[in-house]
Order: structure tokens, then C-alpha cells, then sequence
């Protein structure tokens, strides 16, 4: 007990033994009564410490009580008085300032209360009359809400930050109990580091889910080179663009893929773009055997048409440079197009002068890849299309593969075969080979 506090209570049992001495009532035990302070001590919850009254108040003149004059004063002031009793420790980090203000009187009430712990007013209104802005939004977090704001703070002191009842994460698994199972997968955002509140305002916001910021903004904050691009981007991924968002991809908390992604591989491709591979797709692209639809396009944006990860003309014609058709030579070799004869570089010759050269090669209507090739999957070998778009007509190839070549009875130009072993040798129709069986999916 401190020093200050002594002094008073001394007096108050003085005062309290002197009348007693002398025979009379002392006042203290009739202080309730039909006529006195008869609506006190009469609510639910009573300061077990209210009585006697004289713990807490001495008389300060007498006789008692006299029109318009204090006759009482407390034994000692506020917060002393209460520390009499509930030793204030003041110690741990974080002080809420009204108490160590020793404005006890602002939040309890030193009698008798109808709410709990003595509080002067329902909790909500109490932290409400200082905090007015926690609970004044277009979605309001439930707990707060209601106004238990003690759910997650303690009124007095704390050794965490912000008065909190528990440190990052742990504060919201109080409730949010099945979140903790989150933790254990393989691949935890690190955001999660800095505790829920960097994405989530733990009381309410203006977004659903009481998010900081709006859509993917909510990600920029700490992906701004995700933003940067999409800037510049000359097409940006639909679920990105319309709002759906980067949880449309990736599980914001955790996951057991890696980046985040709530799928793999072109899984998570084929779950909105659902039959995109069809059945009659029974030839497909080496990287989409592998699973990997962004060995091509960017999963966000890119600075080309269709989130395309390099340059790939959409035209039906193109006037043929070293630099056309970038997305293609990232994997395949230039030089199946780059000679007017060879030996090697490209299957697609008759003896050794070069279709690919003569179709795509040149300056004047030089041909696309799409004029021949499909770049998903189709139902011929080597990624031979059966009809590609020419204006508004779809044009026929009618390629047919050979041990040897080929031929085709395109639009364009009458049935030309081609033989890699007897030049300009009529082709023979070939089955489908084992090879190509196995990539059927
Ligand atoms: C635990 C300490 C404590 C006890 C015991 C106590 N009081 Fe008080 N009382 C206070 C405090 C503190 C105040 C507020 C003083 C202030 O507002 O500055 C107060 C204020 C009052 C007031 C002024 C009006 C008001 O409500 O603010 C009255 C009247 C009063 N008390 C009566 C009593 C009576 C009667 C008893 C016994 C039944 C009693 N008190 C017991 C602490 C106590
Ligand atoms: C003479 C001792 C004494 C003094 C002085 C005293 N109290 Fe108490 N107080 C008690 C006791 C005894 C309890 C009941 C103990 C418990 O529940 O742990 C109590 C309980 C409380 C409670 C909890 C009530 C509940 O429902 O759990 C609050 C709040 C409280 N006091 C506030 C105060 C405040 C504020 C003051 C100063 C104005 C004060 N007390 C002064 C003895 C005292
Ligand atoms: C900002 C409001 C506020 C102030 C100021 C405040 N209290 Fe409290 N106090 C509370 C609330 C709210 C609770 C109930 C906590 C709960 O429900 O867990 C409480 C609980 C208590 C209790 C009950 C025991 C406990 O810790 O649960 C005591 C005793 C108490 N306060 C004493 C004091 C004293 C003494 C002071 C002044 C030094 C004080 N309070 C200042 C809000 C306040
Ligand atoms: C009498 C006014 C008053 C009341 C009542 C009050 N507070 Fe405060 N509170 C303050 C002041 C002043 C500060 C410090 C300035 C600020 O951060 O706004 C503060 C700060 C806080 C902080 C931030 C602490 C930190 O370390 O940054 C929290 C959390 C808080 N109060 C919660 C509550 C809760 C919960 C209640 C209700 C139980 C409540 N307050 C009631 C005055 C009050
Ligand atoms: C679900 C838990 C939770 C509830 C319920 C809650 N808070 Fe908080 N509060 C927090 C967290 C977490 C922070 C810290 C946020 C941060 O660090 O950005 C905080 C911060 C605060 C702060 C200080 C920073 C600021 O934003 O001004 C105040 C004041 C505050 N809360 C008051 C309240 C009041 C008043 C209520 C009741 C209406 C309440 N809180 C209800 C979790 C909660
Ligand atoms: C005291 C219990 C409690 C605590 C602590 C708590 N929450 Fe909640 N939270 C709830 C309740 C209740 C709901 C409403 C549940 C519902 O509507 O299904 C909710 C809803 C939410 C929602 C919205 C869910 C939705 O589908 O719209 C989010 C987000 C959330 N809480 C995040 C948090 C975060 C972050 C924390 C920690 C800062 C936290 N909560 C701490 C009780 C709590
Ligand atoms: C990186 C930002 C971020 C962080 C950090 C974060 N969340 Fe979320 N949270 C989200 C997003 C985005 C959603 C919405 C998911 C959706 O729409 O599918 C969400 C949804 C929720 C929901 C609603 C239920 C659900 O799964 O849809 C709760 C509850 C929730 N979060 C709690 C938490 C808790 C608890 C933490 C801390 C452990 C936390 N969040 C941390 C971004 C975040
Ligand atoms: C508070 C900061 C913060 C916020 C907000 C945030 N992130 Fe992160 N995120 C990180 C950090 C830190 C890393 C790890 C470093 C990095 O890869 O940039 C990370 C990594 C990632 C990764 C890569 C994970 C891996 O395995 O490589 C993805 C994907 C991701 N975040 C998506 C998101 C999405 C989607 C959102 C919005 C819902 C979001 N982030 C919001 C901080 C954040
Ligand atoms: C359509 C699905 C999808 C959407 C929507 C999406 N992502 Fe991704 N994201 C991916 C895929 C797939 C990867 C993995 C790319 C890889 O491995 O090459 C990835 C990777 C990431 C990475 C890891 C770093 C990197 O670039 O490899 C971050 C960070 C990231 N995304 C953030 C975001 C943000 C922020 C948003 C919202 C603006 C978002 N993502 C929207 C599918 C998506
Ligand atoms: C959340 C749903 C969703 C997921 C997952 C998704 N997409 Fe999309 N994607 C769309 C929507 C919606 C469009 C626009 C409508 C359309 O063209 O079908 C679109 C359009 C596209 C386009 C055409 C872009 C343009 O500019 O016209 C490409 C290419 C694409 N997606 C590739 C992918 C790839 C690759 C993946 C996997 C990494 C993927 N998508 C995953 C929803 C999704
Ligand atoms: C080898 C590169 C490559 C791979 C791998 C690839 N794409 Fe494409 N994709 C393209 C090209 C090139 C276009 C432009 C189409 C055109 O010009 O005919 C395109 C266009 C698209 C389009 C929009 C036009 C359309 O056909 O509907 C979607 C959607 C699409 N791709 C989805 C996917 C999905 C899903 C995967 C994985 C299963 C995938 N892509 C794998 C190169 C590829
Ligand atoms: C990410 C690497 C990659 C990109 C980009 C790519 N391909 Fe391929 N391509 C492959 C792989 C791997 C194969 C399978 C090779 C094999 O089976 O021998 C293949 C096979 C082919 C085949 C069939 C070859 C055969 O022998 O059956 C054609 C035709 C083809 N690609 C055309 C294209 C065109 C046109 C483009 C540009 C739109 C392109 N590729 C872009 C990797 C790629
Ligand atoms: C006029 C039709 C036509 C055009 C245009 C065309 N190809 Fe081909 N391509 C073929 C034929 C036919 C074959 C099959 C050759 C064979 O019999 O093995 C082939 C085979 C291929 C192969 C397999 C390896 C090889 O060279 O035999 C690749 C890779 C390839 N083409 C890529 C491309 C790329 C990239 C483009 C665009 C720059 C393109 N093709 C344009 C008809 C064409």
C-alpha cells in the first residue's frame, strides 16, 4: 500500500471510532435508507467494497447532509482510492491512456452497476464515447459490431501493441478456429507474417470481408511489380480486369501449390475455360501434354494480344522478318524456315527444298503459322489443322501424313504432295503413327 494511501484510511477509522465513543449512530451504517440515497445499491452488480461507505468517503462537515454544501469528501482521491484495493500495475508496455490517467470514474462506476465489472456504461457505448469511429462502417466485422470490443482488447494494459488480447494471428484464432488449420499447408503467404490485419481491418470497411482495399488493390499494396505491369499491359487477364480478382487464382492465406494457386498446371486453366481441350483434340502441344499453359501465356498480362508471353502475329499474312513469330522459336529451332534448301532443319521438304521457307519466308504474303498449324491440339499429326479462318470462310488443308511427307488439298492451291526421299512423289496415306496414338489424352 503506498504511503498516501495509509494516511486516509487512519483518519477514516478515526473518524469512524470517535462518534462510537461518544454513543452515537455512526452515520455511516444508515446512509441507505427510506429517505437517503434509497435508489442506491440497488442495481444488479454491487461493489462487494461499497459498503461500509466510509472505506470510500469521510465526513467533511457536520451535521450532514446541508442544502447546497459538500459534506463529504473521499478518503483518498482517484486512482489511489481504488489502488487501495486493486494495486494498478502500470508496468506492462502498452498503457491504455485513461487509466494511466487514473480516470477509473470514466469507465466504472464506483458503486454499483447494472452492467458487468462495474462498467458505467454497456461496453460499447464506453469505448464508443471515445473511439466513435470502430463500429461506423458499410460492413461492420462481427464481434465489433456488437460492440464487444473486449473480445480483442483489454481496457487497461497490454504487452502487446494496440491493447490486444493476443499477438497477430493467434487474436483472430480465438474465433476463427478452423483458420489455424491454414498454417499447416505447404505454402503459407508470407503476408500472414504481419498478422490478419494487413489485408483484413479487424473492425470493418467499406469492401466485403472488411478488406483494406478494394479488388486486386488489396494485393498491390505489397505486389506493386504485379500492378506495374498490368499498367502497361495490352491485355490483361479477364479475371484480373472485371474484378473477380486474384483470389479467383490463388488462395490468399495458404496453400499446398506453390504460388498460392488453389489449382496446377493448366488445372487451374481448365477450370474456368472448362472443354477448352475437346474430345477430338487427341494431338496436343508438347506444353500442354506437360500440363503448362503458361510455357505461353502470362497468367495476369502481357504487352501482347491474348496474354501471350511473346510476340505471335494474330494475321492470317505476315511480311516474314528474323524477329516474327517469337513465341514459336523460344522453343523450336529458326532454321526449320531460315534456308531455301536443307537436309534437316524441317521435315516439312520435298527432297531438300524447303516448304517452310517458301510458305513463310517471304515479304510478299508470307504465311502465319496459323495458316497450317493449330497451337493447342488438333485431331492430325503434327499440329495440323483441318480448317483455319481466312476471312469469313473456314479454309480446308486436307493434310495427309505420309511415312516419308505429306500432301495437302488446301484452298489455296491444288493437291501438292511432298516427299522428303523422292521429291514431288505422290503421297501415300498413312495410319495414325504409335507415336502419335500415345499423345492422345
Ligand atoms: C469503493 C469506494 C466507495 C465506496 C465504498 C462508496 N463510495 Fe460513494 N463515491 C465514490 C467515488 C469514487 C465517488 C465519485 C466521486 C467523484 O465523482 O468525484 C463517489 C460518489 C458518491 C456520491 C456523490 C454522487 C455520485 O453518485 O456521484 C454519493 C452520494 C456517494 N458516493 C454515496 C455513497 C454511499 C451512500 C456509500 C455507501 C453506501 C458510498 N458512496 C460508498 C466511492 C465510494
Ligand atoms: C476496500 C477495498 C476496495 C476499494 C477501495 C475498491 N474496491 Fe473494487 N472491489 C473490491 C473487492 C473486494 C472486489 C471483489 C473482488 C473480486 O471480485 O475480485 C472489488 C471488485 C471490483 C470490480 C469488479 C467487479 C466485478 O463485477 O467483478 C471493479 C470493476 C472494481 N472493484 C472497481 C473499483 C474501483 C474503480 C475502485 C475505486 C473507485 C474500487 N474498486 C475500490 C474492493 C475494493
Ligand atoms: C477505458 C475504460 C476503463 C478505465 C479507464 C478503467 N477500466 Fe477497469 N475495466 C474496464 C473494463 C471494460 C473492464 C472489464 C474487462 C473485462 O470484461 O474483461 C474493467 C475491469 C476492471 C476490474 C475487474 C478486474 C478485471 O481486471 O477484470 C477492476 C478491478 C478494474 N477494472 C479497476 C479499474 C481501476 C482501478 C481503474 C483506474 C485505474 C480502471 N479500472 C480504469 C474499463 C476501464
Ligand atoms: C475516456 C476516453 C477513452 C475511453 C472511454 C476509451 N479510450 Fe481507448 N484510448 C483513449 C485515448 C486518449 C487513446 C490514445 C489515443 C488514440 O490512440 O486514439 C486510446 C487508445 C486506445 C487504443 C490504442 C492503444 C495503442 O496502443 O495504440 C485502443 C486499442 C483503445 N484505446 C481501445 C479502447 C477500448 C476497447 C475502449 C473501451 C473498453 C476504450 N478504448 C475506451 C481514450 C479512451
Ligand atoms: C476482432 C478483434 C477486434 C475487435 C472486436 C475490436 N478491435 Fe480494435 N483493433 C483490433 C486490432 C487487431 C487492432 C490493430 C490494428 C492494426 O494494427 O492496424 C485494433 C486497433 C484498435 C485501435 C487503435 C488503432 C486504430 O485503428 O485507431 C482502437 C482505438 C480500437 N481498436 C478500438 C476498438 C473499439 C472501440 C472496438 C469496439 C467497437 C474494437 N476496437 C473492437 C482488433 C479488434
Ligand atoms: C470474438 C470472435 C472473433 C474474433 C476474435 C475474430 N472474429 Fe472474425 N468473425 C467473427 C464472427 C462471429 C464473424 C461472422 C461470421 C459469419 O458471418 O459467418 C466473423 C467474420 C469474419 C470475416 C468475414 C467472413 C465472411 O465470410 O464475410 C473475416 C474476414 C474475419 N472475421 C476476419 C477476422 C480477423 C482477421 C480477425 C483477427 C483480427 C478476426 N476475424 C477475429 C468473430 C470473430
Ligand atoms: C494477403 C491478404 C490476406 C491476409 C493477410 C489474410 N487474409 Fe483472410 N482473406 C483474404 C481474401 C482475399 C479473402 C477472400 C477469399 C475469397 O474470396 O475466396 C479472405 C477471406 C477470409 C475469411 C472469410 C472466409 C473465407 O475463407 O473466405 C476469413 C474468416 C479470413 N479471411 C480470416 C483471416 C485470418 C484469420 C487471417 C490471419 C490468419 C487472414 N484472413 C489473413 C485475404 C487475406
Ligand atoms: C502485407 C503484404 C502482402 C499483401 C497485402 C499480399 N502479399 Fe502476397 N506476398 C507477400 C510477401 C512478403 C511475399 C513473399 C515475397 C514475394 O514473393 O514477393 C508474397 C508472396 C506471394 C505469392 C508468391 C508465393 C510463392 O510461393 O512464391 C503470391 C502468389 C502472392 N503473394 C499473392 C498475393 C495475393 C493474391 C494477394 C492479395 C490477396 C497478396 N499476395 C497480398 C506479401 C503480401
Ligand atoms: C488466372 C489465374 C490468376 C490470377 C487471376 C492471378 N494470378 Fe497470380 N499467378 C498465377 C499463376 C498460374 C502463377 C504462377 C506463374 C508461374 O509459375 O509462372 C502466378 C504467380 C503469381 C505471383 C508470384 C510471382 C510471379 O509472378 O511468378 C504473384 C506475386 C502473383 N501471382 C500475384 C497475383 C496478383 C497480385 C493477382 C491479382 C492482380 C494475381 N496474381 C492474379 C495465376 C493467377
Ligand atoms: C477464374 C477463371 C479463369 C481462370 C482460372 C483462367 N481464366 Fe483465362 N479467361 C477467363 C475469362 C472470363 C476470360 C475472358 C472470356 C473468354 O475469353 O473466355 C479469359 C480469357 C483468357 C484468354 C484470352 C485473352 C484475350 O485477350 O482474349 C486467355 C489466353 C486465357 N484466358 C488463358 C488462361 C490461362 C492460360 C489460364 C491458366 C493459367 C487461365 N486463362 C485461367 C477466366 C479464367
Ligand atoms: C505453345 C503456346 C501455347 C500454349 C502452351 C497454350 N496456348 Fe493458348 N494460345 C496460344 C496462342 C498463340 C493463342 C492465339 C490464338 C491464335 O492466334 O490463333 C492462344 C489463345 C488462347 C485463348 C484465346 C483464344 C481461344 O482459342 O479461345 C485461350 C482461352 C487460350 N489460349 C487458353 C490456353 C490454355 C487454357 C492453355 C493450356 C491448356 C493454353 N492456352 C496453352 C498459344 C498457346
Ligand atoms: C514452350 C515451348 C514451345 C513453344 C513456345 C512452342 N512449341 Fe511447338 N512444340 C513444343 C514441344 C515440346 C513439342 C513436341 C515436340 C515433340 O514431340 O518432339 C512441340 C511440337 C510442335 C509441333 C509438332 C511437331 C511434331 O513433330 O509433332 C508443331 C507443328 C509445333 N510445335 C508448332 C509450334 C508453333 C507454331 C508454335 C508457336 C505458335 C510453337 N510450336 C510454340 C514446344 C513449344
Ligand atoms: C503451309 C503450311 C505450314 C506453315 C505456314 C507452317 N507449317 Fe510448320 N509444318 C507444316 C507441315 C506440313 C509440317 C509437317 C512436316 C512433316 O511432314 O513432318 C510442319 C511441321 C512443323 C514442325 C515440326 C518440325 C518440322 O519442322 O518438321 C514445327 C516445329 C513447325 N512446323 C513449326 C512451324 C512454325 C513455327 C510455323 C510458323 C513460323 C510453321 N510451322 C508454319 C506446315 C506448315
Amino acid at each position: 500500500m503506498k504511503k498516501t494511501a495509509v494516511i486516509p484510511i487512519l483518519l477514516s477509522l478515526l473518524t469512524l471510532s470517535l462518534p462510537l465513543a461518544y454513543g452515537t449512530t455512526p452515520p455511516v451504517e444508515g446512509c441507505v435508507t427510506a429517505t437517503c440515497h434509497m435508489g442506491m445499491l440497488k442495481a444488479k452488480n454491487i461493489h462487494p467494497a461499497a459498503q461500509p461507505c466510509d472505506t470510500c468517503h469521510q465526513p467533511l462537515l457536520a451535521p450532514h447532509p446541508q442544502k447546497s454544501k459538500k459534506t463529504f469528501k473521499l478518503t483518498e482521491e482517484v486512482p489511489g482510492l481504488c489502488a487501495q484495493c486493486h494495486p494498478l500495475s502500470g508496468t506492462l508496455k502498452h498503457v491504455h491512456p485513461p487509466v494511466k490517467d487514473g480516470m477509473c470514474m470514466t469507465c466504472h462506476d464506483p458503486h454499483e452497476s447494472t452492467e458487468p465489472k462495474l462498467l458505467a456504461r454497456p461496453v460499447k457505448d464506453l469505448c464508443a464515447s471515445c473511439h466513435p469511429d470502430k463500429m461506423d462502417f458499410k460492413y461492420v466485422h462481427g464481434p465489433a459490431a456488437t460492440g464487444d470490443c473486449t473480445s480483442c482488447h483489454v481496457p487497461h494494459e497490454s504487452n502487446n501493441g494496440r491493447l490486444l488480447a493476443k499477438e497477430g494471428a493467434d487474436l483472430c484464432f480465438t474465433c476463427h478456429v478452423d483458420m489455424q488449420g491454414e498454417l499447416r499447408k505447404k505454402v503459407v503467404h508470407p503476408a500472414l507474417a504481419g498478422g490478419c490485419s494487413s489485408c483484413h481491418n479487424p473492425h470493418g470497411s467499406a469492401v466485403k470481408k472488411f478488406f483494406a482495399a478494394e479488388g486486386s488493390g488489396l494485393c498491390y499494396q505489397c505486389h506493386p511489380q504485379v500492378e506495374e505491369k498490368l499498367k502497361s499491359a495490352k491485355s490483361v487477364h479477364a479475371p484480373i480486369s472485371t474484378g473477380q480478382g486474384c483470389a479467383s487464382c490463388h488462395a490468399p492465406h495458404a496453400s499446398d501449390a506453390d504460388k498460392l494457386l488453389s489449382k496446377t498446371g493448366k488445372d487451374l486453366c481448365l477450370d474456368c475455360h472448362k472443354g477448352f481441350i475437346k474430345k477430338d483434340q487427341t494431338v496436343l502441344h508438347g506444353p500442354i501434354q506437360e500440363g503448362k499453359c503458361t510455357s505461353c501465356h502470362d497468367p495476369h498480362g502481357t504487352s501482347y494480344d491474348m496474354l501471350l508471353i511473346r510476340a505471335y502475329s494474330p494475321e492470317f499474312y505476315v511480311s516474314y522478318t528474323d524477329t516474327e513469330f517469337q513465341l514459336c522459336f523460344a522453343c523450336h529451332n529458326r532454321d526449320l524456315l531460315k534456308y531455301p534448301t536443307t537436309n534437316y532443319a524441317t521435315g516439312f521438304r520435298d527432297g531438300t527444298r524447303n516448304l517452310h521457307f517458301i510458305h513463310v519466308n517471304r515479304k510478299d504474303r508470307g504465311k502465319s503459322c496459323k495458316a497450317c498449324h493449330v497451337v493447342h491440339g488438333g485431331a492430325n499429326p503434327k499440329l495440323m489443322a483441318d480448317k483455319v479462318p481466312f476471312g469469313k470462310w473456314s479454309l480446308p488443308l486436307k493434310f495427309v501424313k505420309s511415312a516419308t511427307g505429306g500432301s495437302c488439298a488446301p484452298g489455296c492451291h491444288k493437291k501438292y504432295p511432298y516427299d522428303r526421299k523422292t521429291p514431288g512423289k505422290e503421297a501415300e496415306p498413312e495410319k495414325i503413327s504409335e507415336k502419335d496414338k500415345t499423345r492422345a489424352r
